[in-house]
């Protein structure tokens, strides 16, 4: 008799914590979904530092494209002076190039970075 109503004590206490167990599950995988959609949803809002406009991306591309199309231009031109008048400007002639080589590739870079539609 006594066996059979430890039997029953036991059956209600696994009954009773069966359903604690799943009552506080639910809330806590809710909590988790809420916790996780905050991460999700969220949308990111960019700094004023990081916030550039169209215009003034543009400016930017301009005022690098100018100085490089120059650069370029003098390259050649004291390319040219230098094979086919055969002036001692190989120095200057390096110097312009690695600048136009370095603002080509910055340029490139940045327009990539900017512009390129990913
Ligand atoms: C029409 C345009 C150009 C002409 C006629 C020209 C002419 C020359 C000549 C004659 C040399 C040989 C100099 C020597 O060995 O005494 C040379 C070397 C060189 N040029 Fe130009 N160049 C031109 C444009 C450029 C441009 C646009 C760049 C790069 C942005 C450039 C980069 C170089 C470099 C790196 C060398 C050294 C190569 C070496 O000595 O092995 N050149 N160029």
């Amino acid at each position: 008799m006594l066996s059979r109503c430890l039997q029953l004590v036991m059956l209600a206490l696994l009954v009773f914590s069966a359903s604690w167990t799943l009552a506080e599950d639910a809330p806590a995988e809710s909590a988790g979904i809420e916790v996780m959609s905050a991460f999700t949803s969220a949308e990111v809002e960019e700094g004023e530092a990081v916030v550039i406009s169209d215009k003034t991306k543009y400016l930017v591309m301009f005022l690098m494209g100018v100085p490089l199309l120059l650069l370029l231009l003098a390259t050649v031109v004291l390319g040219v002076a230098m094979g086919v008048y055969g002036k001692p400007v190989f120095v200057a002639h390096m110097v312009c190039a690695g600048l136009s080589m370095t603002l080509a590739t910055a340029h490139a870079v940045v327009g990539l970075v900017w512009f390129y539609p990913f």
